[in-house]
């Protein structure tokens, strides 16, 4: 085998997961049964089951996820809702969906989430609820925003999008606040083959309303009582979706031997690795901050090794949010010029992690910022 051959980002090819994928495929075509059936049932029992929480209710996207939260909290028109300037810009847009307005609290440079001091600071008479992402699979400092939101009255909807099985403080994710939000994107830590999303509670009647706005805001067939969406978990993501669960624990055990091969690997490289918070990080995406991340990118590129950013842009500074004020967030701005992933995923081997890092620590010492 060579050891030269390029490293991608990402692999997303089949491999333990192949066999029962495919039957749950199959089951689902033979059962001539497409959209809320007995695979989405099963698998919002399964993945609620996971979590930790008592409901899950499957929907499209992590989008809907997170806007169906909201909305189904009551949160809408009229409302602002915390959240932070570094993450995908869905999370915001969802808030926007709903019909609130996010407003954005810096982050902590060394989480790179949301900073209680200043999510504190940007609360009003308006503030509704608090969006904390857990960002790259690291739980936000979820003992001090939850303090917030109980000081404040707020609802909190936990963006998990990133961070499938991950822990803050040893609570699950998704359940410590009134619900959370998670996507299944093909690259996220469990991934379907095209796009969905569940939110979990532990709120039965915050889950029934989910069920029914996600549904048209039908209760019975035909019947709309509220105003709902369309945006179903459909039986074949969900037979897929069922099929890998139970490979997402050794999935995530992978994910954090990379994680915890990388620190080591680059300890007093001419790069900034930031700190793992809480060992409930799930390494979701491996972030580095460069000075110089273009030179970088590119002298990685050369060795064959692909990175990615996350993100190049805070999400206030996008043109589709040019009509919502923002407080500073200079962290944020700062972090989004020199930030860049290097490859994680439970494929990788150890050989590849160690040629990336081995790469990462010749790039040159000018590439350091200060922290
Ligand atoms: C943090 C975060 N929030 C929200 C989303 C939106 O999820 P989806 O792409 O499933 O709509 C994503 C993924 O894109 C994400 O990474």
């Amino acid at each position: 085998m060579s050891t030269t051959a390029p490293i991608p980002f990402m692999r997303l090819t089949l491999g333990a997961d192949d066999a029962a994928l495919r039957e749950g495929i199959d089951r689902v075509l033979a059962s001539g049964w497409f959209i809320l059936g007995p695979e989405l049932a099963a698998f919002e029992n399964e993945f609620a089951a996971a979590c930790g929480a008592a409901h899950a209710v499957g929907v499209g996207t992590g989008t809907d996820a997170i806007a169906l939260a909201l909305r189904a909290l009551g949160i809408g028109p009229g409302d602002e809702v915390i959240t932070t300037p570094l993450s995908a810009a869905y999370s915001a847009l969802a808030v926007m969906m709903a019909g609130a307005t996010p407003v954005f609290a810096d982050i902590d440079l060394d989480r790179l989430t949301l900073d209680p001091a200043k999510v504190e600071a940007a609360v009003t008479s308006r503030t509704a609820a608090i969006l904390p992402v857990h960002l790259y699979g690291q739980p936000a400092d979820m003992t001090a925003i939850a303090a917030i939101g109980r000081r404040h009255n707020l609802a909190i909807v936990e963006d998990a999008c990133q961070a499938h099985l991950a822990s803050a403080n040893g609570r699950p994710v998704g359940t410590i606040g009134a619900a959370g939000a998670f996507s299944f994107y093909p690259t996220k830590n469990l991934g379907a083959l095209g796009d969905a999303g569940a939110i979990v509670t532990n709120d039965a009647p915050l889950a029934e309303r989910l069920r029914r706005l996600r549904n048209g805001g039908q209760t019975d067939r035909y019947h709309h009582v509220e105003f709902g969406v369309n945006t179903r978990l459909d039986e074949i993501q969900a037979a897929v979706l069922r099929a890998r669960l139970p490979l997402l624990p050794a999935w995530t055990t992978r994910r954090r031997e990379i994680g915890a091969r990388y620190r080591q690997a680059l300890a007093g490289a001419p790069i900034i690795v930031p700190p793992e918070r809480d060992p409930g990080h799930v390494y979701h995406l491996f972030p580095v901050r460069s000075a110089r991340r273009d030179a970088a990118q590119a002298d990685l590129r050369a060795d064959g090794i692909e990175t990615l950013i996350h993100y190049p842009v805070p999400i206030p500074e996008q043109p589709a949010l040019a009509a919502i004020p923002s407080l500073p967030c200079p962290n944020a701005n700062r972090v989004c010029s020199e930030l860049f992933s290097l490859p994680l995923h439970p494929a990788l081997t150890d050989d590849e992690v160690d040629r990336v890092a081995a790469a990462v620590q010749r790039l040159s010492a000018a590439d350091a910022v200060g922290g």
